[in-house]
């Protein structure tokens, strides 16, 4: 099993590059990490700039589309059937070659435009070369782990759980053995994902081996596999923290001498708005003295993606996500106060995230790291037939430039009604809201993007979604509409008789007098 684990060793190799990926010929697999907020993506592309085609993997929304494929990776490739939607785009390369090392990059099409979304670096290397040698040492070792791992059973089924508050300085991950560990034992500390929290080996931790997230945040006793104490001492966990963490001890063969399970549970605190609101606050508060040169990062749990950043003194709108763009704030002197705290303009559905908020110094180290948690209600229009017509609500921050588009869309991907160049676009429009949508005449300006739509049916009863893009702004809200039977219709003779008197009063004159 200890084959197949990827070894992801650090970042910031070049400026461009997310992670290096150290293989060997002939592993079976590895697994390129990308991941994108699953917002509705066309299209997602694996390729390799240095080669022609260029393309190792494509997937589209009706599924992969390899008629490009670069033949070095014909069959060699796959995505997970559901990446369009979760957002996990890692591509999984099966067969390792040497002519396989090169930067991969991964991007994606999103209602037209281009992204890319991180570039990994993979290294082949050759094979260990004397495969009889080592086969007869595998033997060898394989009889000693039986041995080991007989001795050693009871260690593995034992577990802890441990609670903590998000934003706390630390917690430590207790793991304690009184079985005498060999000296050159090499300990190792991983997350519920398989990354490595923590390693150490010959006599000292190895930071280099660390997964890049917990850099600079972890620590352990000294001389553990003397004590036994190979407690980890986590700095700042976040909610993409929690979970099973293992601490395993390897011998210098490469076999588990033990394994103990800690459960991590980070409580996130929440905030809850209603959809609609024009802003809100994800509190984010500090007492460690923050220096001048301090950079702080907002970011979504697990993504890459930041929500904002502050550093050398000032904003950096260059380094947002492009959902983000004109819809954040932080405090004006929030150095001298330490309130962190980031004010989002407009939340909508597709703002319900865990947020963290990381403080780093210049160096890098973590100074402090805290979740916060959006819930922001569904936006649920109800209104009963008849009605001349029903709102569905989108503002967001205006001042938009002029080549910004607005697309309504229903469920069934109809155009409900689409904006661009200035002007509504309706020759695209479905013929089902023909003559029966109108939306603001200054939107641009006043970023009311709500739609009016006339005489509606049960059959307007929708889940309606609105995009309004820019080349680097993107903002995204859902409406659902529902649209009910008039409750006097709902009783037929009530029905009938209203009908017959908007038509000819006099019969139902004669019938009440009967
Ligand atoms: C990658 O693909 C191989 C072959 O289909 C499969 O055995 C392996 O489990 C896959 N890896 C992951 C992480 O999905």
């Amino acid at each position: 099993m200890k084959m197949f684990v990827v070894f992801l060793i650090l970042v910031h190799v070049s400026q461009h590059v997310s992670a290096v990926y150290d293989m060997y010929e002939g592993d079976q697999f590895v697994l390129l990490h990308c991941v994108f907020p699953p917002v509705e993506l066309d299209t997602v592309m694996w390729s390799r700039s240095d080669l022609s085609p260029f393309t190792v993997h494509q997937r589209q929304q009706e599924g992969d589309e390899l008629k490009n494929q670069n033949q070095l990776y014909s069959g060699r490739t796959s995505m997970k059937p559901d990446a369009l939607d979760t957002g996990d785009l890692s591509l999984n390369l099966t067969g390792l070659t040497l002519s396989d090392s090169g930067t991969y990059t991964c991007s994606v099409r999103v209602f037209g435009f281009q992204q890319r979304v991180t570039d990994v670096q993979l290294q082949v290397k050759e094979r260990f070369p004397s495969w009889a040698k080592a086969l007869l040492v595998l033997l060898v070792l394989l009889l000693v782990a039986v041995g080991l791992l007989v001795h050693f059973r009871h260690y593995f089924m034992s577990g802890y759980q441990v609670d903590v508050d998000s934003g706390v300085e630390s917690v430590q991950l207790p793991c304690k053995t009184t079985v005498r560990l060999p000296v050159d034992a090499k300990v190792e500390w991983t997350n519920s994902r398989d990354n490595k929290v923590h390693v150490y080996q010959n006599g000292s931790d190895q930071p280099g081996q660390q997964f890049y997230r917990y850099k600079g945040r972890t620590e352990m006793k000294r001389n553990p596999l003397k004590t036994g104490d190979l407690s980890l001492t986590l700095k700042y966990p976040t909610d993409e923290e929690k979970g099973a963490c293992s601490c395993t001890v390897f011998s210098r063969e490469g076999n588990v001498l033990m394994r103990k399970v800690v459960m991590l549970q980070v409580k996130v605190p929440q905030v809850d708005v209603d959809s609609g609101v024009e802003s809100v606050q994800l509190p984010c508060k500090t007492t460690v003295h923050l220096p001048e040169d301090v950079k702080v990062e907002w970011r979504w749990s697990f993504f890459t993606n930041k929500v904002h950043v502050y550093e050398n003194g000032s904003d950096q709108p260059g380094q947002q996500f492009f959902l983000y763009k004109g819809r954040t704030e932080m405090k004006r002197d929030l150095l001298k106060t330490g309130d962190l705290s980031l004010t989002l303009k407009y939340p909508t559905d597709r703002d319900r995230r865990t947020f963290t908020c990381s403080v780093y110094s210049r160096e890098g180290n973590v100074l402090m790291k805290k979740d916060v948690k959006l819930q922001v209600k569904d936006c649920q229009v109800e209104v009963e037939e008849g009605v001349g017509s029903v709102q569905l609500p989108f503002r967001t921050t205006g001042d938009l430039p002029e080549d910004t588009r607005v697309w309504w869309r229903d469920s069934n991907n109809r155009t409900v009604h689409k904006y661009q160049n200035g002007c509504d676009q309706l020759e695209e429009q479905d013929k089902f809201y023909r003559d029966r949508t109108e939306m603001k005449d200054d939107l641009l300006k006043s970023g009311d993007f709500s739609l009016t739509l006339t005489c509606p049916t049960v059959r307007d009863t929708e889940t309606y979604v609105c995009v309004t893009t820019t080349t680097n702004i993107w903002r995204m809200k859902t409406v659902m509409l529902k649209v009910k039977i008039r409750s006097q219709d709902k009783d037929e003779t009530v029905d009938i008789r209203n009908r017959s008197r908007s038509t000819d009063p006099t019969p139902l004159m004669a019938e009440q007098s009967v």
